[in-house]
């Protein structure tokens, strides 16, 4: 189901600036990070892996409308996605190592938070910012 959705939405995004696709994107997250807080041993690592990759795709479809746009806030965005990416990457090799514990932690009180934080101050600001633009 949701890797339908997003290939449907990668699909469907830019030359376009309509930023509903990345609101797709970004309840998938929601939903997965939620999942993710629930989920069992045993679900756990799969479920981080789909977190990863939809994580990298939030990446690729928000800077390909901050580049279309013409975004003027994009430096400090891009960077905030790519030092999270970049944790999340590090936090995968942890996974793998068998420290469930710490992955676990922090995606309860580092992701979840971080990522509602996100929405409503940059991913805000970004859908503003295309709102304006298509008019
Ligand atoms: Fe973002």
């Amino acid at each position: 189901m949701l890797t339908t959705l997003h290939a449907e939405t990668a699909q469907a995004l830019p030359p376009s600036l309509e930023p509903s696709g990345v609101d797709a994107t970004h309840q998938a997250l929601a939903e997965l990070i939620e999942g993710l807080i629930q989920a069992d041993s045993a679900a756990f690592p799969s479920r981080f892996q789909a977190l990863l990759a939809l994580m990298r795709l939030h990446i690729a479809e928000e800077g390909g409308l901050m580049r279309a746009s013409r975004y003027p806030g994009i430096a400090e965005h891009e960077g905030e996605h790519h030092r999270v990416l970049g944790e999340l990457v590090q936090l995968n090799l942890s996974l793998k190592r068998g420290r469930l514990a710490l992955v676990r932690a922090y995606v309860k009180d580092g992701l979840a938070p971080w990522f509602d934080l996100h929405l409503a101050t940059m991913d805000a600001a970004l859908t503003a910012h295309l709102e304006r633009q298509v008019g």
